[in-house]
């Protein structure tokens, strides 16, 4: 069957193959140990799940949902969004419950770009970014980060070249994969620019509190509401990836036009997920500190793993992964990575598949067990 047009260019996502190659290599014996993914195997806060199988109990929570969520996880989310990052917002009409921030991706690129509509995507960074760009019928224009650049876009340098045709500017603080902080000043300033070209600063902020004291939005810089849409998603900072709950913000006029798309794509989320959701967000800093105490130990073992093989790291990153620069040895992090996956048996990010910015660096994932890591450690000695 000849697919459609739009598919042309787009590949299957990375680890939807790489997931299968690892299914073959167990069934063929090997014990494949996983350090690529960042899907947190830490269990939500116990009332959470509580929350969810009382409500799932119940006989009237199980009809279609409205497509705005209900008013329990707007106003959750309202209050959040307060008590964490000083943003006052309207849960009636500046918040969207999402399946997931990638969902909100997809949204975004569908409701906006047109055909030679220009997005700009930064190299590295997430995938899914240039495919819903691409997905959308849009042109994926790369900004490069750079490392003696902060990891921060050179927004003088993006100024000099023609961005008449960008409608939106995907960012991502704090960074996957580098694991760059914003800074205050850098906020500002990218409100500045997309004000100035009258650019959608769209904002995916999924890592906010992993191993970050201090969690930023976009939105509490004064005018931000005028040109930033921000996503965020429970998957990572609440462990729960599966559920599929995130969130959109933004002015009324952005949350009702992309509300036009979406609620033609999906229907409400089911309820006792919503209500489980709403207490997941009211969670406390206590919360936060148990998990980043724990994502504190494996660090220092990641920190083993990248010494054995000579990787190069900030140890100033935050977020679920640590972000390294191989040795120049490897031709680059696809052939470190495939050599680490076929004779020690452990699977590692390849930088290459955040962009060509990425070449040269590895990813690996905090989300494993301290004895995956001692046991990770000791096949990677074997074979370097
Ligand atoms: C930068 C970034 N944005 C968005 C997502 C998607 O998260 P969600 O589970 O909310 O769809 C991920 C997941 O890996 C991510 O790394």
């Amino acid at each position: 069957m000849q697919t459609s047009n739009r598919l042309d260019g787009i590949g299957e996502y990375y680890f939807s193959q790489k997931l299968r190659e690892i299914e073959q290599l167990n069934k063929a014996g090997k014990q494949i140990i996983n350090l690529g993914i960042g899907s947190p195997d830490l269990a939500p806060h116990p009332d959470v799940v509580k929350a969810l199988q009382e409500a799932a109990a119940q006989d009237n929570v199980h009809a279609y949902q409205s497509y705005k969520g209900v008013p329990v996880l707007r106003n959750a989310i309202a209050a959040f969004y307060q008590k964490w990052y000083g943003v006052t917002l309207d849960p009636d009409t500046e918040v969207l419950p999402l399946m997931g921030s990638k969902e909100g991706i997809m949204h975004i690129c569908m409701t906006y770009l047109n055909a030679g509509d220009q997005a700009l995507i930064p190299n590295p960074g997430y995938p899914t970014y240039s495919s819903a760009v691409k997905l959308a019928g849009g042109e994926p224009v790369y900004y490069d980060l750079t490392l003696s650049g902060n990891w921060e876009p050179d927004l003088e340098a993006l100024e000099k070249t023609d961005v008449s045709k960008v409608k939106l500017m995907w960012v991502n603080y704090p960074h996957m994969p580098t694991g760059q902080l914003p800074t205050d000043h850098f906020f500002e300033a990218l409100i500045a620019f997309a004000t100035r070209h009258q650019i959608l600063i769209c904002h995916d902020n999924p890592y906010s509190f992993i191993l970050n004291e201090s969690p930023k939005s976009l939105l509490a810089v004064k005018g931000a509401k005028e040109v930033v849409v921000e996503l965020n998603s429970l998957s990572k900072s609440q462990n729960m990836a599966g559920w599929r709950v995130g969130m959109l913000i933004a002015a009324e006029e952005r949350v009702n036009e992309i509300l036009r798309f979406k609620s033609n794509m999906d229907s409400g989320m089911f309820l006792p997920v919503q209500l489980a959701a709403a207490k997941a967000l009211s969670l406390n800093k206590s919360w936060y500190d148990s998990v980043n105490q724990v994502y504190t130990e494996r660090r220092e073992k990641v920190y083993e793993l990248l010494n054995t093989l000579g990787c190069v790291y900030s140890t100033q990153q935050v977020g679920m992964f640590v972000w390294a620069k191989i040795p120049a040895t490897y031709k680059d992090g696809y052939a470190l990575s495939d050599k680490v996956l076929y004779e020690a048996n452990v699977f590692i990010t390849p930088g290459g598949i955040f962009g060509s910015a990425g070449k040269d660096y590895i990813r690996v994932s905090l989300c494993g067990s301290l004895e995956k890591f001692s046991e990770a450690i000791k096949k990677i000695k074997a074979c370097v």
